[in-house]
């Protein structure tokens, strides 16, 4: 299935993907960053994969900078739009657009923590258990209906930096199993709210 991988920095779950490509039946069309400097787009060009950039502060409007995007999109038949530590929140057109095939990756037990400095976030309020989802994306900021999670202790020791490797880890390992669950055609997203599985809702 070909796809697109969105990002803004690092891309270590860009690379936990691309190790698994052939394993999940995923073609990476592209990857596009909103973010000139993303380490993840070395990653990319590492692997020989075309990569853009759409820096949306090089745009007048949210939309124009998001058509860049859906060109690239459109023109590939692109089934799978996959966020991957993209730091940018997408236009409603777009999300409409392609709802149902756009993917994300969350740094906590969602709906526990949207939005940003999720670990620290958990380490104050004293969690006990803390993680990462795997979501389908719809118009409310991390709210899209959770397909898989994975969770790590909070130890007393743990501070931000330590938790976010120990959450890492399980991203690395659970994404692109989300993902070829995806590509198999096993998960769909049933209205805004619901997710199936395997003919199932979940
Ligand atoms: C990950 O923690 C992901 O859950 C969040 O952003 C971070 C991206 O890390 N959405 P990386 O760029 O994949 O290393």
């Amino acid at each position: 299935m070909n796809g697109v991988v969105l990002i803004s920095g690092g891309g270590s779950n860009l690379q936990s993907i691309i190790d698994n490509v052939s394993a999940i039946d995923l073609n990476i069309i592209c990857v596009i960053s909103s973010n000139a400097d993303a380490y993840g787009l070395k990653r990319a060009e590492k692997a020989g994969i075309p990569i853009a950039v759409v820096d949306h502060q090089l745009f007048d409007s949210r939309l124009t900078a998001d058509k860049k995007i859906m060109k690239v999109i459109d023109d590939a038949k692109v089934e799978v739009i996959i966020l991957a530590g993209y730091m940018r929140i997408l236009s409603p057109e777009f999300i409409d657009k392609y709802l149902g095939k756009i993917l994300n990756i969350h740094p906590s037990l969602l709906p526990k923590f949207k939005g940003l400095n999720t670990h620290q976030r958990a380490i104050d309020a004293a969690e006990k258990i803390h993680g990462a989802s795997v979501h389908f994306v719809t118009e409310e900021l991390d709210g899209g209906p959770v397909i898989a999670q994975r969770s790590v202790e909070i130890d007393s020791i743990d501070n931000a930096k330590s938790l976010a490797s120990k959450v890492l880890k399980k991203e690395h390992d659970l994404y692109p199993k989300i993902i070829h669950w995806y590509t198999q055609g096993r998960i769909k997203l049933i209205g805004n709210n619901n997710v199936q599985l395997d003919g199932q809702i979940i």
